[in-house]
């Protein structure tokens, strides 16, 4: 993708620049931060308008409110941990595009801060509302998008102010353009796609994306289990999810014509009822009772064994369902013998970022992007409104 013009060519000083960023960050039951990642990610381009002199105003959402505000939505205690890693306070217009903000903004001086509350609050926001988006812009007189994780979604904050507005990338936003770029343009080969996790129905359109590109797919979580099922193993309880025989046999016949390998796995890790332990079954061998949890040992030696080949590696989605210990070894194993091959591996999915840390194995990759949505249609090669609407550099 060529790269668009970015924020260190913008004209800041002294004016007031509008910075979407994508500050939906996890929380925890007290509601306070509990990944501060995505904020600590957009630094650069934040540090960088501190330095130069801007009046910067910060955008963002948090969470799904529905167009209304909610105080469990509140950008409160996000706004306090951005001040804390800033070293500066950092008000929070709780109006958005009320007189009260107008008024905040107004008032900033060169190098400080304001984030407007949960962008979501507003129906407007959402629906890329005409006024809604003037109002937004009128706030600021530049805009920068640093919200890789929202460059998916059409939204005013996305498309509505960087057409009223001069508009640039932010740092974060050009690293995530140029990294998941070396995925689609021309990657090194051998390229292995790893992917897992749940919802079949809506990862089937990543998976055939892959097909003609990537040498190999190597397939786990509960994602295998429609295809193992669909080639005759019975999987004892678990559940495997429906109405896919077709788009399976359609998806394993195109990655025929394609020329691109699919490995499923072979041995399962097996939870059964009322019992504590585990134990591994052979895909066609899974008992009655029994719930597959994760890739079992044969599998994970296969599947590290073919990644040791790789030179491009692409992976989302866990091989097992590795919140739970007793399922996170198929994961963990694969990704940390990941760590010892050469090459560019690549990251990306809400999930499984958190779960890449959570396992230690975040050394293994190269780049972990912070899209979870964003990035898997950034690498199945389709146009995101976000970035399409900022000029070329
Ligand atoms: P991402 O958000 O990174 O795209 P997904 O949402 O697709 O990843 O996958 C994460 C979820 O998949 C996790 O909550 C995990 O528990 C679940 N999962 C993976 N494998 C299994 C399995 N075998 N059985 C049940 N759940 C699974
Ligand atoms: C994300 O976490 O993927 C982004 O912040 C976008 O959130 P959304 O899926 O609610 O639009
Ligand atoms: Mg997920």
């Amino acid at each position: 993708m060529t790269a668009k013009r970015d924020v260190g060519s913008a004209p800041v000083r002294g004016r007031r620049v509008l910075v979407r960023v994508d500050f939906n960050v996890p929380q925890d039951a007290n509601g306070q931060v509990a990944d501060d990642r995505r904020i600590v990610e957009a630094m650069p381009t934040l540090n960088h308008l501190r330095a130069s002199g801007a009046r910067t105003i910060l955008l963002t959402h948090l969470g799904r409110p529905g167009g209304h505000p909610d105080p469990r939505f509140s950008l409160r205690p996000v706004v306090h941990r951005f001040s804390a890693i800033l070293g500066q306070p950092v008000p929070l217009a709780e109006d958005i595009i009320g007189y009260k903000a107008l008024e905040m903004s107004a008032r900033l001086e060169n190098g400080q801060f304001l984030m407007l509350e949960n962008l979501r609050f507003h129906p407007g926001e959402e629906a890329n509302d005409p006024g809604f988006a003037s109002q937004l812009a009128h706030l600021g007189e530049v805009f920068v998008e640093d919200a890789f994780g929202t460059v998916h979604r059409a939204h005013a904050s996305t498309v509505g102010v960087p057409r009223r507005l001069p508009s640039f990338a932010g740092f974060l936003v050009e690293r995530e353009v140029r990294e998941l770029s070396r995925l689609i343009d021309e990657p090194e080969r051998p390229y292995h796609v790893v992917l897992g996790g749940a919802k079949v129905a809506d990862k089937l359109p990543l998976l055939s994306s892959f097909l003609g590109r990537a040498d190999a797919v190597l397939i786990g979580g509960a994602l295998a289990f429609p295809f193992l099922a669909a080639q005759g193993n019975r999987l004892g309880a678990t559940k495997v999810e429906a109405g896919l025989e077709k788009a399976v046999d359609e998806f394993l016949s195109a990655a025929e014509g394609a020329g691109t390998e699919i490995l499923l796995p072979e041995d399962l890790v097996v939870e059964r009822s009322g019992s504590a332990g585990v134990e591994t079954a052979g895909i066609d061998h899974v008992p009655a009772d029994g719930i597959a949890q994760d890739i079992g040992p044969a599998t994970r030696a296969r599947f590290a064994g073919r990644l040791a080949e790789s030179h491009t590696v692409f992976w989302n989605g866990p091989l097992g369902r590795a919140e739970d210990t007793r399922f996170a070894e198929g994961t963990r194993e694969v990704l940390a013998r990941l760590g010892s091959v050469t090459g560019y591996h690549v990251a990306a999915g809400g999930d499984s970022a958190r779960i890449a840390q959570d396992l230690g194995v975040t050394g293994s990759f190269q780049f972990i992007s912070t899209g979870g949505g964003a990035a898997l249609e950034f690498v199945q090669g389709l146009e995101l409104p976000g970035l399409a609407v900022l000029p070329d550099a």
